[in-house]
């Protein structure tokens, strides 16, 4: 693999997955962007080239469409220039989990987890062979928070770190990072496609405060990264209270408060 390996990102023709674009080509990496507006991708595409002489293919994919998802797969398998996936391509679904149509339920869950998961298992094994790569996998608060009432987003998200969490403990001591990403309300264009005016929200992050914050954790080979998260130790809480679950898991009988009368 290269020293400054190439980068493919989904979802890079705006919001978080442009920074990315932009942020990496600024560190130098080519790179290979994917999403369904061909348009824009051209013109992201000729400016980082100008501004930061680095070599930017685009990969023109709907990534919920197999044959496409498979365009994209391939050049991860085949290029061995690229040593940095960023999982980012997302959208999330308005109104409640009654009024959504089970068809776009379906495509969400496509596009948010299906994507996430062929993308990262087509680029692993070459990964394993060179020893190194990296996997970034856009997820966000929202999966943490049933709370919220964002269902079906939610719980793609969820996957998304539970999988990421899962490659990482997998891949990693093969010499591959695996870092998932937590934004909360980041300024881009995802509010409005699903009706909501981003300037109604109580708190928004900047797209570019987001990125570089999440690239902070990248550089320090963070697992989980929370950009809004101020105070770390609630993660690490959050994290071990989950732990002192897991050796207690392994039982033959089920617990007292099950049992009925038999
Ligand atoms: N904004 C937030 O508040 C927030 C918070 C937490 C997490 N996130 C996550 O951040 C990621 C990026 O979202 P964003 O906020 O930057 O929103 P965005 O500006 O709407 O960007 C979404 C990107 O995904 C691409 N995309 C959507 N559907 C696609 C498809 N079927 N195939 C290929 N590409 C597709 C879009 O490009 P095309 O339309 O050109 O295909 C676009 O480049 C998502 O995973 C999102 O869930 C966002």
């Amino acid at each position: 693999m290269t020293e400054t390996p190439t980068v493919l990102i989904t979802g890079a023709s705006s919001g978080i997955g442009a920074a990315y674009a932009e942020r990496f080509a600024r560190r130098g990496h080519d790179l290979v962007l994917v999403a369904r507006n061909k348009a824009r991708l051209e013109a992201l595409s000729a400016r980082l080239h100008e501004e930061t002489g680095v070599t930017v293919d685009i990969l023109q994919a709907d990534v919920t469409n197999s044959d496409e998802l498979a365009v994209v797969e391939t050049r991860l398998r085949d290029d061995h220039r690229i040593g940095i996936l960023v999982n980012n391509a997302g959208a999330s679904l308005g109104g409640t989990f009654a009024d959504q149509a089970a068809n776009d339920v379906a495509q969400l869950i496509a596009l948010n987890a299906t994507a996430v998961a062929r993308l990262a298992s087509a680029v692993a094994p070459r990964f394993i062979k060179a020893g190194s790569g990296a996997i970034v996998n856009v997820s966000s608060v929202v999966g943490l928070a049933p709370e919220f009432g964002m269902s079906v987003y939610g719980a793609t998200k969820a996957f998304v770190t539970f999988l990421s969490q899962g490659l990482s403990l997998e891949l990693g001591p093969k010499g591959i990072y695996v870092q998932a990403v937590l934004p909360a309300a980041t300024r881009t264009e995802l509010w409005e496609l699903v009706g909501i005016d981003v300037n109604t929200l109580p708190a928004v992050m900047e797209v570019g405060e987001l990125v570089d914050a999440a690239l902070a954790g990248f550089d320090r080979r963070e697992g989980v990264t929370i950009p809004p998260l101020h105070d770390p130790a609630q993660w690490e809480a959050y994290h071990a209270a989950r732990q002192t679950m897991i050796p207690g898991f392994a039982q033959v009988r089920a617990a007292e408060r099950y049992r009925t009368a038999q």
